[in-house]
């Protein structure tokens, strides 16, 4: 195994990396794997395990494009301290820097997370456990090489540890995110919150169409997902499926949830029809859409969402019909459409109103003065605003209300629209 690496020590590691290139070593771990070389020394249960996830690992490397370039070991270097970002059952992410600047997440295998810990209950083969969680971090890997999408949570490299170049020191060089606060996105403003779940359609969308066919996360919950520029990401893909249940009749298709069960057709083909992309639609469902979606959406949206939310919670929708749906809402509120409709009457409440874009004060995004005018007309508070030059990622500008037209602070680029009400009865 020694072969393939280039090692290359970096002063500065507190733990020695090895540069390898990312696809040779993969490629050398399937040939060679060490779990079968010392295998006799192992448990046969644990053994039966490992051999099954090397045939899911290398039934997904099969075909994928060569790795060219991505970044070792060398160019990454651990944070002080290693700040750990998050873990899960298998993984533990720790921030990293890299040598020219910037900063990268690393993945590696959680030695005390509960996969480990319950294999080794199990078995009591602390190495063999190891790699068996090993191998589901290559799966992830693997995975994150041949998908690409905005909604995935993109792969720099991967590089092994000093211990030397088996599969249970591999560490993943991520794309660095921000694990999702769901709490703090109920915070966010509605636009911001529809582009997370918007974020979400696309990426299923994707995955329904994937080159690797149909596939399911079936670990699906927010905190596999983080944040990277306001963009929802994916980044838990071990538990990941491209295979669809297998059925003999329709009684075998029944896809089951804790609160709800649907009953699926089971195709000629022997397969239950589309029980993947049902699987991931339903979870944004549940997880995403009924939490981020409605709560101070523009009124004249809300038959929209309403639409969408009860569409996706029935399984009416298929993903195709979702992203036309979640579109269409797009379009409606870019284009300031949905104004036509009936008068924009946002909720807010004093000066600092809710849902705004700055804590400070009241900043909400408009589609143009007038919707401005009909917000600040609705609003007791508002004396006066302004529509600043900042725009939101759908291109409307920011307009920031206030309560006092003797607050004004003098800007030769700024128009500021004042209350026929207030004092000064004009508009500046
Ligand atoms: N690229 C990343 N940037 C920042 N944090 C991350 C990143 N990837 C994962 N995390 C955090 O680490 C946690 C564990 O990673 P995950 O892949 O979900 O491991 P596990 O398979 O053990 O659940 C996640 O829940 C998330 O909070
Ligand atoms: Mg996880």
């Amino acid at each position: 195994m020694e072969a393939g690496g280039r090692r290359r020590r970096v002063a500065a590691l507190s733990a020695a990396l090895l540069a390898l290139s990312a696809l040779s070593a993969l490629a050398l771990l399937l040939l060679s794997p060490p779990a079968l070389r010392a295998g006799s020394a192992l448990p046969p249960g644990l053994l039966e395990e490992l051999r099954q996830r090397r045939r899911d690992l290398r039934r997904l490397a099969a075909g994928g494009a060569a790795a060219e370039g991505g970044l070792r070991c060398g160019d990454v270097r651990r944070a002080a301290g290693g700040a750990v970002l998050g873990s899960g059952f298998t993984k533990v992410v720790v921030r990293a820097a890299l040598a020219g600047g910037g900063a990268v997440a690393l993945k590696s295998v959680h030695g005390a997370g509960r996969e480990v810990r319950q294999c080794e209950q199990r078995y009591g083969a602390p190495a063999g456990c190891r790699r068996l969680a090993a191998y589901k971090l290559l799966k992830e890997v693997t995975l994150l090489r041949r998908l690409r999408h905005p909604g995935i949570v993109q792969l720099h490299g991967q590089c092994y540890d000093s211990g030397g170049e088996t599969e249970a020191g591999v560490t993943a060089v991520l794309e660095l995110g921000a694990p999702l606060e769901m709490i703090q996105l109920l915070q966010t403003p509605w636009e911001e919150r529809f582009k997370i779940c918007l974020g979400l359609v696309e990426l299923l969308f994707y995955l329904a169409h994937s080159p690797l066919g149909s596939i399911v996360l079936l670990d699906f919950q927010p905190r596999q997902f983080v944040m990277v520029d306001g963009n929802l990401k994916v980044t838990d893909m071990d538990d990941a499926s491209t295979e669809e249940l297998s059925c003999e009749e329709d009684n075998d298709c029944t896809l089951d949830f804790p609160t709800k069960s649907f009953p699926l057709r089971c195709s000629s083909a022997g397969k239950c029809e589309g029980i993947n992309e049902k699987r991931n639609l339903f979870n944004a469902y549940r997880y995403f859409f009924t939490y981020l979606l409605p709560h101070s959406a523009p009124p004249a949206l809300q038959p929209f969402l309403s639409d969408i939310l009860n569409a996706t919670g029935n399984l009416r929708y298929g993903i195709n019909e979702t992203l036309r749906a979640f579109e269409k809402v797009l379009h409606l509120y870019k284009s300031g459409l949905y104004l036509q409709k009936r008068p924009l009457l946002l909720k807010a409440e004093a000066y600092k109103c809710w849902p705004s874009y700055s804590h400070l004060g009241c900043l909400l995004s408009v589609h143009s003065p007038e919707e401005a005018a009909a917000i600040c007309s609705s609003q007791p508070h508002c004396q006066s605003f302004i529509i600043t030059q900042q725009r939101t990622w759908t291109g409307r500008p920011l307009a920031s209300f206030q309560s006092s037209p003797t607050d004004l602070i003098p800007d030769t680029t700024a128009i500021v629209y004042i209350k026929r009400s207030a004092s000064l009865g004009r508009r500046l």
